[in-house]
């Protein structure tokens, strides 16, 4: 069974599709992670982000990967595990900048086609059900307000030990999702096949169980 979950930043994907992989015994790809990933590697090596060739040329020389150490997923970017470094506050705001580029986007749609070639994956990001897997057997849309958004992605933070201010957080995510959606290749948006779920104003454990609940009556 292959699952795409897509939506805005902050709705709650990544702990629904955790929890879902769980539960379906499915392999958990969070193809978000990945940009992040290579965001990180560009701010290191202060590749600017609007420099197409090198940061196309910086997504195929670049090893990204998951593993599972300790219980938990983790992410790697050429060995080295970035799982913590690619939540930071100056990866939040660069990330989409990145992940706006065409030429990058196609690399990446291909490491990540192949990881989930032949195998039973829940993916989430923003366009699984259109490029990464159009053939996928459910495809969800995930979403939530912008002021729900940007107050679980405070929450988020302070978990992580960084500091923001709710309405930086608030602008940053509406750029974001004005980013994610305007680009010209895999923007974000509902698709015919889509089935849509708000998560406003409901626990993660009722999600859940609202999705298991479709797909256990298909
Ligand atoms: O889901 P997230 O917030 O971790 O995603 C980080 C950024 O990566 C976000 O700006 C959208 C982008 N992204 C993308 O363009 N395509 C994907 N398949 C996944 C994420």
């Amino acid at each position: 069974m292959q699952v795409a979950v897509d939506g805005p930043a902050g709705a709650g994907k990544s702990t629904i599709a955790r929890i879902l992989a769980e539960k379906l015994q499915l392999i958990y790809i969070d193809t978000g992670a990945m940009y992040r990933a290579l965001t990180w590697k560009a701010l290191k090596l202060k590749i600017a982000l609007d420099d197409e060739e090198k940061l196309y040329n910086l997504a195929k020389d670049t090893s990204i990967y998951f593993l599972q150490a300790t219980g938990k997923q983790g992410i790697y970017c050429d060995a080295v595990e970035v799982s913590d470094f690619i939540r930071s506050p100056d990866v939040n705001d660069k990330v989409s900048l990145l992940a706006a580029h065409s030429r990058l986007r196609k690399v990446m749609v291909e490491k990540q086609r192949e990881m989930a070639l032949d195998k039973s994956v829940i993916m989430d990001g923003r366009d699984v059900g259109e490029c990464i897997l159009p053939h996928a057997d459910y495809k969800f849309f995930i979403t939530a307000s912008l002021q729900e958004r940007a107050s679980r992605r405070m929450i988020d933070l302070q978990r992580q030990g960084h500091k923001d201010d709710y309405d930086r957080v608030k602008c940053l995510l509406r750029k974001r999702d004005e980013s994610d959606s305007s680009r010209e290749t895999g923007s974000l948006k509902i698709l015919n096949d889509s089935i849509v779920i708000n998560t406003d104003r409901k626990e993660v454990e009722e999600v859940v169980a609202e999705i298991l609940s479709i797909i256990k009556d298909n």
